[in-house]
């Protein structure tokens, strides 16, 4: 009870004064006050964490799978038979759906970084608190250490390509051997988001669409990761698997 109290005052406190945080949208320079039209902060950020796990049950139920369990048999063999030793990390984790995902295949640790307080409240409700710890932070520019997978889902098109290069460099440099990077995200050659959806809601998609397969060419090249891309559901949901020599 005390816990939802918090959450209700935080979002109306940052729907009133947005600058009272700083990880407002002003504030993240690669992030954009129309994400999501109601965003992901104050008390917009609090009716979509609090609609977002009946949305992704919907959206389950309809595809017929979970994007995270499916994207996991993407891993190396060796990766998915250690699961209880790796180290991961969870990025633009929103309320904790993949973070819950490698919880249930044992992982050793869990770092669940988001920007949005209001996801984070949520996410500290839904989920696993003993294995995961969530973290405050721009992504970007957020700290990680040296680990063996980072995950990012549904992240990659709300950043700008700036945005991208940051966190691929972020992330792949602190990737140790063997170690991998799943990237899960809407299908480039989107057939599913209408053209009113991506003006209204998605500001920076054209720009995921137009430039993030290169840019993740180029990184993994750089810090000499081998790429893989699959499509899990064609036009709708794809999959980057960088594995660090
Ligand atoms: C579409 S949601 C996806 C959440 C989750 N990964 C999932 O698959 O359900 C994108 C999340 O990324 C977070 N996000 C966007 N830009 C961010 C940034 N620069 N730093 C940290 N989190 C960010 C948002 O707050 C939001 O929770």
């Amino acid at each position: 009870m005390f816990a939802l109290l918090a959450i209700v005052s935080t979002a109306v406190t940052g729907f009133m004064d947005p600058a009272s945080s700083k990880y407002t949208s002003a504030a993240l320079s690669h992030r954009h006050p129309r994400t999501h039209l109601v965003g992901n902060h104050g008390l917009g950020g609090f009716l979509q964490a609090m609609t977002l796990p009946l949305f992704w049950e919907i959206v389950d139920r309809s595809v017929g799978y979970n994007v995270c369990d499916v994207a996991l048999t993407k891993l190396s063999p060796r990766n998915r038979e250690n699961f209880h030793k790796l180290t991961a990390y969870d990025l633009g984790c929103g309320i904790g759906r993949f973070s819950v995902a490698l919880a249930r295949q044992n992982v050793k640790s869990i770092k669940a970084i988001d920007a949005s307080e209001m996801m984070l409240s949520f996410a500290k409700m839904l989920t696993y608190p003993h294995k995961i710890k969530y973290l405050q932070e721009n992504v970007v520019d957020a700290v990680i250490d040296k680990c063996d997978l980072v995950v990012a889902s549904f992240l990659m098109h709300e950043l700008p390509p700036s945005g991208h290069r940051l966190l691929l460099e972020n992330a792949l440099r602190k990737l140790k051997s063997g170690g991998q990077m799943l990237v899960v995200d809407a299908d480039p050659d989107n057939t599913v988001l209408s053209r009113a959806v991506i003006d209204t809601m998605e500001p920076f998609f054209d720009e995921y669409q137009a430039s993030f397969v290169d840019t993740c060419k180029e990184l993994s090249r750089i810090h000499k990761c081998h790429y893989a891309y699959e499509k899990i559901d064609e036009g709708r949901c794809v999959v980057w698997i960088l594995t660090k020599f």
